[in-house]
């Protein structure tokens, strides 16, 4: 397939998937695609798997000593929905649930610095170009 029938496919597919998700999911389409600026010609540009990030969401990850183990949720909870609060300052941070606040996903600039700047907090590491489009789908369908 080329790159160009498969970017369409994929889009698609994220639009059958996520009707009804309103504005956001341009937000999705557009994060979809830059985020494989970069991509190896060959590399699909696979559209995220919400199930996939949703437990990603919740999987904790141990920290050396007696530090809690760390996940996405240690910050934003379960329920996207709500408020997190921000498991070392306290502070609050607003719901990430596009459905309810639909700044969320609408800066391409400010979800890859969070995505890198909490994957590493969270991962110990950078997320894979896959892992970010599989949160980005969950977090997009909430
Ligand atoms: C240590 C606390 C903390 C953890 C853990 C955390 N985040 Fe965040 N996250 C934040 C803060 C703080 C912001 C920026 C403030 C805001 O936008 O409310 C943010 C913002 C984001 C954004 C930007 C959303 C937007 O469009 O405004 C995304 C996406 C995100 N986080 C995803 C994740 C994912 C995925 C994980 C797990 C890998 C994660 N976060 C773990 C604190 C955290």
């Amino acid at each position: 397939m080329s790159t160009n029938s498969r970017i369409s496919t994929d889009i698609q597919s994220i639009r059958t998937r996520q009707a009804g998700a309103g504005q956001s999911v341009f937000a999705a389409l557009a994060l979809t695609a830059s985020l494989c600026i970069g991509c190896g010609a060959g590399q699909a540009l696979a559209a995220g798997d919400a199930a996939a990030g949703a437990a990603a969401w919740t999987a904790e990850h141990p920290q050396p000593g007696s530090a809690p183990a760390r996940s996405c949720s240690s910050c934003h909870g379960t329920d996207l929905t709500r408020t997190g609060r921000h498991a070392k300052t306290g502070k609050r941070i607003e719901p990430l649930a596009p459905s309810v606040n639909p700044a969320r996903l609408s800066d391409d600039k400010k979800v890859a610095k969070w995505l890198y700047r909490n994957c590493r907090w969270t991962l110990g590491r950078e997320c894979t170009d896959s892992e970010k489009a599989d949160f980005l789908a969950f977090i997009n369908a909430q």
